[in-house]
């Protein structure tokens, strides 16, 4: 991005505590805006624009990057992302859990793909292509695309129950350097999942390699986030440490009854892993999780939420228990009528999450589902909830550092430049909230509900959200390699 030009309006956000998103202690301050960036920071009433917004007793944020998403068509298909414009985000990270709308052209996908929309979505061969999409749909937030393993291995391989073939492996490299040339942000794996739990490590180090002289990121959601989350988290440091790539674990967590608690023993391992390589991770507030519901991960223990199904939309919002009473059969038969379907598991600890939530590197994403019938509340709650739910109300830790969670480091381990902090030259991406007021509202039995408390959310300068509506303005763009990088 260039300079603004002398003459582009100027806006004056007077008289915030400004958090700038480093984790420094906040500060009042007149911050300006014009052509899309910061253009002074000075002492609380000093600065005149053409436009001033007052906002004295209220928070003035970097807009928060929302390192964990799957809105990568959401994005195209309703521009107006008002589940994130509405919580502050105004950076969205998609193509997360080895599942990215591109590169693949496809009618129909298998799960876990179709969790980003239906086979008809499919339509990008190519990064550039899906880049150009979204600058012509003009989101409401910023996009950066992870590429997923999984995408590739759908793309390139006849038989997904077995390892890539060298041959096969070849294609997906040349896919994979063909995305980061053309602007792609890294490699994403669900090793979980059944469309690459056949791959081997050799297979995800020989594509973590290609990312690593554009210095690409590689985020994973584990082979085993349960009993064995020891062996995959040993299993991720290797595969990064091979590849010589930062990696991130996405949506830590310690699934199953009987892991609950063992956080202390996994932020451990995480601890001392970091010591010896470069690692993050993620994480959303809420001690259920969701994704595509399957028999084989129904246990007939947790308590298990359908969230949406095919052939049976009815029971969206419904507990698998009761349909399984009502249809007189067990869970697992009834898992099976029901797909393709998602659900939302309710699968971990409170203390678990609070601990995680808590550990300093611990970033904040939402994973939000935005194609579900009745999503987990995590799309439309996930940032208000830290900040009012967790730092405020539970003292959890204190707001500067939630703020750094969202902001400053992420936009440190995704390369973001000029984003996630609030100084002279930055891109204009800002959020002003109320720390009295602001807070989730949607809840599992209500998911669809904005946030209280967000009161203005500005994007590349564009002011889009404001007094509890979208203003109709989209700012949003595609973050190739030179915007990430801020040139
Ligand atoms: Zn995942
Ligand atoms: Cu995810």
């Amino acid at each position: 991005m260039s300079d603004p030009a002398p003459s582009s309006p100027r806006t004056v956000i007077r008289g915030a505590s400004v958090i700038d998103g480093t984790g420094a202690p906040r500060r009042s301050a007149d911050v300006a805006i014009a052509g899309g960036r910061i253009v002074a920071i000075g002492e609380p009433g000093s600065l005149e624009g053409d436009t001033v917004i007052e906002a004295a007793g209220r928070i003035l944020a970097p807009g928060f990057i929302d390192v964990h998403t799957h809105d990568d068509y959401v994005v195209i298909e309703k521009p107006q992302m008002t589940p994130k414009i509405s919580q502050g985000v105004t950076t969205v990270i998609a193509g997360n859990c080895g599942i990215s709308l591109a590169p693949l052209t496809a009618s129909e996908v298998p799960a876990p793909l179709n969790l980003l929309g239906p086979g008809s979505a499919f339509t990008f061969p190519s990064v550039a292509a899906y880049a150009q999409a979204v600058d012509a749909a003009c989101p409401s937030t910023n996009v950066c695309l992870l590429i997923g393993h999984g995408s590739l291995r759908f793309a390139v391989m006849d038989d997904l129950d077995r390892k890539a073939s060298p041959a096969e492996i070849e294609a997906m490299q040349a896919l994979l350097s063909d995305a980061m040339d053309e602007g792609a942000l890294g490699l994403s794996t669900g090793l979980y999942y059944k469309i690459a739990e056949a791959a081997d490590i050799d297979e995800v180090v020989a594509l973590a390699r290609i990312i690593a002289p554009h210095g690409g990121i590689y985020a994973t959601h584990m082979r085993n986030e349960h009993d064995l989350i020891l062996d995959s988290l040993e299993e991720t440091f290797q595969t990064a440490g091979r590849a010589g790539v930062k990696v991130i674990i996405s949506h830590h967590k310690c699934a199953g009854p009987n892991n609950w608690g063992r956080s202390s023993e996994t932020l451990a391992v995480i601890e001392s892993a970091r010591t010896r390589q470069d690692l993050g991770l993620d994480c959303y507030p809420y001690i259920a999780g969701s994704t595509v519901l399957e028999p084989f991960l129904v246990d007939e223990t947790i308590r298990i939420t359908v969230s949406w199904s095919t052939p049976h939309p009815e029971m969206a919002g419904r507990d698998l228990a009761d349909i399984a009473a009502q249809w007189g059969i067990g869970q697992r038969e009834a898992a099976e009528r029901l797909k393709p379907a998602g659900g939302i598991y309710y699968n971990m600890s409170e203390e678990d999450v609070r601990r995680i939530l808590s550990y300093p590197q611990t970033m904040i994403g939402s994973d939000g589902l935005p194609q579900d019938a009745h999503p987990h509340p995590r799309l439309w709650g996930t940032f208000p909830r830290v900040l009012g739910h967790y730092s405020r109300d539970e003292g959890l830790f204190s707001l500067e550092t939630a703020v750094h969670k969202m902001t400053g480091i992420p936009a440190a381990n995704f390369g973001l430049a000029d984003r996630g902090i609030i100084r002279e030259g930055a891109a204009a991406d800002l959020v002003i909230f109320d720390p009295d007021t602001v807070i989730d509202t949607a809840t599992f039995d209500a998911p669809m509900q904005p946030a209280a408390g967000i009161e203005t959310v500005i994007v590349n300068g564009v002011l889009s959200w404001q007094d509890g509506t979208h203003t109709g303005e989209r700012g949003g763009m595609f973050l190739n390699m030179a915007e990430r990088r801020g040139q």
